[in-house]
């Protein structure tokens, strides 16, 4: 029989989060629960980089934790766990770190498109690929999860781990592959740019209401006729309704853009009433893992047991590899 592969992914709780995280990132993560030895974090170092406030860090970790668990991750069926909670993440990211070319991260699209966007040009974001790359490489990781926008994170990732594995001529580290959704690939944001936290652009998960139907109400549109034919493919909200809606729905939809008569507001309705029904019982769930916080942070104490024990399986042969002295257990 094949071994299970190890799956694994991370989050970083840096804001709330939007339905561009959703389709792009976490629902993946929950459907693979079901398909291998799944370990999946919050990635609160990572979030350093940006947030400086530690009561605001903890408010978006235990937000991010609740999330899951309300759409529908199942800490029975993955490991789910702070990244704060293995302290050989951040030992194996120096170690990749001194084989890491400063040329390596000078490359970094995502490090670059940071500044660009204002964030102060930290080492900390500088470095973000390695301590990356430490993540998914502590626990043996085959399958990496992600959005597109993370395919060269994992580049760098698969780089470093054949570096280290050269370097001390031995299999220290498996080398993971990415796993990107190409049909979700990028889900734009009510302005039509990518959805991001930093573009102010996002529909979040968890808004409902008449805060919602805002959002979902101020979708960028052209300004086509009621009664003139529209091209759905060239909409936002057709391209959000997607997403949501089942082949039958799409199709029809379609057929009622093409047809005229057909306003923008008609389709922006349709969506809202899509995302409310399809988050709504998690919404539900959701308040219900509020009034219960003792279990969440149990969840993440449990798994983050978990998580420490196939770290330091992982870490130990490196220790003695790179002849790094150590005189406690
Ligand atoms: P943000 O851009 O809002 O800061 P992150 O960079 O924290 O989002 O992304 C978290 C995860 O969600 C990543 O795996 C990323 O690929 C995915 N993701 C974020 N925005 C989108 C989007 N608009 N479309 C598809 N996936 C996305
Ligand atoms: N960089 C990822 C993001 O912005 C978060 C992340 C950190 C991650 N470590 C990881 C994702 C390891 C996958 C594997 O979304």
């Amino acid at each position: 029989m094949n071994k299970k592969k190890t799956i694994l992914s991370g989050i970083q709780p840096s804001g709330k989060l939007h339905i561009g995280n959703y389709f792009g990132a976490m629902k993946q993560h929950i459907r693979m629960q079901d398909e291998g030895e799944a370990f999946y974090f919050l990635a609160n170092y990572h979030s350093l980089t940006s947030v400086n406030n530690g009561e605001l860090l903890q408010k978006f970790t235990l937000d991010v934790v609740l999330d899951y668990l309300a759409l529908g991750l199942d800490p029975e069926k993955c490991t789910f766990f702070a990244q704060s909670d293995v302290p050989q993440t951040t030992e194996l990211a120096w170690i990749l770190g001194c084989l890491t070319p400063v040329s390596l991260m000078e490359k970094g699209v995502s490090y670059k498109d940071k500044v660009a966007q204002g964030l102060g040009a930290n080492i900390g974001l500088f470095t973000y690929p390695v301590l990356q790359a430490a993540d998914i490489l502590i626990y043996h990781s085959d399958l990496v999860p992600v959005g597109e926008d993370q395919k060269q994170n994992i580049e760098i990732c698969r780089d470093l781990a054949g570096k280290l594995n050269r370097q001390y001529d031995r299999e220290l580290l498996v080398i993971p592959e990415e796993y990107i959704v190409k049909s979700v690939a990028i889900v734009p944001g009510i302005d039509g740019r990518k959805m991001s936290k930093s573009y102010n652009n996002t529909i979040e998960i968890f808004d409902e209401g008449s805060s919602l139907k805002k959002r979902v109400m101020s979708v960028q549109t052209d300004s086509t006729a009621l009664e003139q034919p529209k091209d759905p493919d060239k909409c936002n909200v057709f391209a959000l309704i997607k997403l949501f809606a089942d082949a039958d729905l799409i199709n029809e939809t379609a057929q009622n853009y093409r047809r005229g008569g057909y306003g923008y507001g008609h389709a922006k309705k349709e969506l809202l009433s899509l995302i409310n029904d399809y988050f709504g019982e998690a919404r539900e769930k959701r308040k219900e893992l509020q009034r219960d916080i003792g279990y969440v942070k149990d969840v993440l104490k449990e798994g983050g047991k978990k998580a420490r024990i196939r770290a330091e399986s992982v870490m130990e042969p490196i220790r003695s590899a790179t002849g790094l002295f150590r005189s406690f257990k």
